[in-house]
C-alpha cells in the first residue's frame, strides 16, 4: 500500500463509491472503507475518484477510509494453485462449505498461496548462469504434478545462489547477482496479457470426448469455441463434461454467475474422479474459479480476468490450459451493472458500447505461443453464451461470433426432445475443421475427412427430406430417400446423442470414428443396394 495517500468516501451507491482521494490510477487496487473491501479505481475524475467495491458494500459508511495499492489488481501465481477453488479476487473458497451447501464463503488470507506450506525444490540452474523472464529455474512436486518454477517476466540477471530440497514460498529460491530474490510464485496485473515470444498457428486439438464436437465441430488447441444455448439447453452438464474428460494437462473452470449448487455438485465428482492419464483425481489438474449467483455481482467482472491469468501462467510453464466459462452472458451483465452505475452512455441493450472490444481483447489471450523460455504452451477457450430468451442476435454472441473459431449452437427443440448435447448440427460450424483434418488424418483414420463430408451430407439430406416426409410419410419416399431417413436418425441417436451420465460420457477419436464408420457403410452399402451394385465393390 501507498503509504500517506489515503482518503475518504464521499459517497456511496451500491458497489459504486466516490472518494476525494486523486492520485490514483485507472484499475489501480484499492482498500475501501473500515473492513478494507478490496476495489478497483473505474473513473479518475477532477474532483476524486470512482472506485467499483467487490465485495459485499453493505455496511459501507460516508468519510470511511480509502487507500490505494500503488499497482492494480493482481492475481497470484505459483504452487499450490492446483485443486483449489477461488472466488473471483482469487480468495480460496472453502470446499468443505461448498460441499455442505450452495453458500461458499470465502477465507480470509494474506495471500492466495499457502506460503508456509513445505514445498519440495529441484534446482535446474547454477551460480552464474544467466537467467531472463520465462527461463524455469527448477521445480517444485505439487503431488504428481511437476511445477516448473519460472522468473517472473519482468525480471533477469545472473544467478547469484539457488536453493534446493524442502522450502516454503516465503523464502527466496533464487538470487540474483543485482540482489534481487526470485520466490516460487509471483503476481501478475490480471488485465494485463502476459508476454510470450511469438504467436503460432494452432495445430492439434483439444478433444473433448464429445464425438458431435470432434467430428463435426472440432476445436483447436489455442482456439476458442463458444456454447450459445438458451435455459436448459445443457450449456453447464456440456462444459462440466469436457472439464472432466479433455486431453489438456490443465483446466480453469470459471463458474461466473450460475448457481452455487452446481459448482458444489461440480467438486464432488471432481473429488471422485480420476483422470485417465495420471491416475490421480481430476481436480489435481485443475483450478476453479467461482462467482456464483449469491456472490458479488461486481467481482463477477474481475473473475474472468483472474481465470484467464492462471491459464496464461500455466500456458507459459510450456502446458496445454483449456478454460471453461460458464456463462459469458453473466461477465456481460456485471459489465452492464457497473456501466450503467456509472452513468455511462450506454450501447445495445444497455451493455457499455465497449462490450465487444472488451470481449474480444478477453479471447485474444487464447493461443498457442512459443514462450518466453522457447517452450510450446497454449490456452484454449469453451465459453458458454446464455441469450436472453435464445435471441442470438443479441450483442454478446453477435460480439463473441466474430472473434470465436467455432460455434456450437445449443438447440431448444433437441433439449426439449431430450437429445444431449443438444448442439445443432445445422447452423453449427468450426473454422478449425479444414487444420484439423491433416491431425485426424495422420492420428486416427486416413478417412476421417472423408466420413466427416459424408455425414454432413446425410445429416443435410435428412432435413431437405423432413417436410417432405411429413406430408407424404417415410413409406411415400423414394427408396434412397428412405435409406437417408433410416441412417441418419441411426447417426442422431447413436452417433451424434452422447450421455454425459453413463460411461459413453467420452468417446475416443478412435471409437468415434468406428461408430460413424458403421452408419456410413450401412449407408453406402445400402446406397448400392438400389443402384443393384453387388456389395462387396462398396469402398
Ligand atoms: N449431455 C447430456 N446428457 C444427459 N443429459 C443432459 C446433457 N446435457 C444436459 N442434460 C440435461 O439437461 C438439463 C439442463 O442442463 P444444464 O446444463 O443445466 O442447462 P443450462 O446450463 O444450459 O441451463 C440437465 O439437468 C440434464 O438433465
Ligand atoms: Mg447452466
Amino acid at each position: 500500500m501507498k503509504p500517506g495517500i489515503s482518503g475518504k468516501i464521499t459517497s456511496i451507491s451500491g458497489a459504486t463509491v466516490r472518494t476525494d482521494l486523486s492520485g490514483l490510477t485507472l484499475f489501480e487496487r484499492v482498500s475501501v472503507g473500515l473492513h478494507n473491501l478490496t476495489g478497483e479505481v473505474v473513473r479518475l475524475e477532477k474532483e476524486g475518484t470512482v472506485l467499483q467495491v467487490y465485495e459485499d458494500p453493505s455496511g459501507l459508511g460516508l468519510d470511511e477510509p480509502v487507500q490505494g495499492h500503488g499497482a492494480s489488481l493482481t492475481t497470484t501465481l505459483g504452487p499450490g494453485l492446483l485443486s483449489v477453488m477461488f472466488d473471483g479476487l482469487q480468495r480460496p473458497l472453502d470446499i468443505l462449505a461448498a460441499k455442505t451447501g450452495s453458500f461458499i464463503h470465502p477465507i480470509h488470507l494474506e495471500s492466495s498461496l499457502d506460503l508456509k506450506k513445505q514445498w519440495s525444490f529441484t534446482p535446474l540452474v547454477n551460480k552464474g548462469d544467466t537467467v531472463s523472464g520465462g527461463v524455469k529455474i527448477g521445480y517444485i512436486d505439487e503431488g504428481a504434478f511437476q511445477h516448473p518454477i519460472i522468473i517472473p517476466p519482468d525480471k533477469k540477471g545472473r544467478v547469484e545462489s539457488m536453493a534446493q530440497g524442502a522450502i516454503t514460498l516465503e523464502e527466496p529460491l533464487c538470487s540474483l547477482e543485482d540482489g534481487s530474490r526470485i520466490f516460487g510464485y509471483h503476481s501478475w496485473p490480471m488485465r494485463v496479457p502476459r508476454p510470450y515470444r511469438k504467436k503460432i498457428n494452432p495445430q492439434g486439438p483439444v478433444i473433448t470426448g464429445q464425438r458431435i464436437i470432434d467430428f463435426l465441430f472440432p476445436l483447436a488447441r489455442g482456439g476458442t469455441s463458444i456454447i450459445p444455448g438458451g435455459f436448459g439447453t445443457g450449456k453447464t452438464i456440456l462444459e462440466q463434461t469436457i472439464a472432466k474428460h479433455a486431453d489438456v494437462d490443465i483446466v480453469i473452470y470459471a463458474g461466473c454467475g450460475e448457481r452455487g449448487n452446481e459448482m458444489s455438485e461440480l467438486i464432488e465428482e471432481f473429488l471422485e474422479l480420476v483422470d485417465p492419464r495420471s491416475k490421480s483425481p481430476l481436480m489435481d489438474r485443475t483450478v476453479l474459479v467461482v462467482n456464483t449467483s449469491n456472490m458479488p455481482v461486481a467481482a463477477r467482472e474481475a473473475s474472468i480476468y483472474t481465470a484467464v491469468t492462471l491459464g496464461e501462467y500455466y500456458r507459459d510453464l510450456g502446458f496445454h490450459v483449456l478454460l471453461l466459462a460458464d456463462s459469458i452472458s453473466r461477465w456481460a451483465e456485471a459489465l452492464r451493472e457497473i456501466s450503467s452505475s456509472l452513468e455511462e452512455m450506454p450501447g445495445e441493450e444497455g451493455y457499455p458500447t465497449y462490450l465487444a472490444s472488451r470481449l474480444s481483447s478477453f479471447v485474444e489471450r487464447a493461443g498457442v505461443v512459443e514462450t518466453l523460455s522457447g517452450d510450446i504452451g497454449s490456452l484454449s477457450m469453451i465459453l458458454s453464451v446464455s441469450p436472453p430468451g435464445g435471441d442470438f442476435t443479441e450483442p454478446v454472441t453477435q460480439a463473441l461470433l466474430r472473434t470465436s473459431g467455432a460455434f456450437l449452437m445449443l438447440d431448444t427443440g433437441l433439449a426439449n426432445s431430450r437429445h444431449f448435447p443438444a448442439i445443432n448440427w445445422m447452423q453449427s460450424y468450426s473454422l478449425y475443421q479444414n487444420t484439423l483434418a491433416d491431425y485426424f488424418a495422420k492420428n486416427v483414420s486416413r478417412d476421417w475427412e472423408v466420413l466427416r463430408i459424408l455425414c454432413r451430407e446425410i445429416m443435410h439430406k435428412e432435413e431437405a427430406l423432413k417436410e417432405i416426409m411429413e406430408i407424404v410419410g417415410i413409406d411415400g419416399l423414394q427408396e434412397e430417400d428412405r435409406l437417408v431417413m433410416t441412417v441418419a436418425e441411426k447417426i442422431r441417436s447413436g452417433f451424434l446423442a452422447q450421455n454425459a451420465y453413463t460411461a459413453d460420457a467420452f468417446c475416443s477419436p478412435q471409437k468415434t470414428m468406428d461408430i460413424i464408420r458403421s452408419f456410413t457403410d450401412q449407408f453406402l452399402k445400402g446406397q448400392d443396394r438400389t443402384k443393384g451394385k453387388p456389395e462387396n465393390e462398396t469402398l
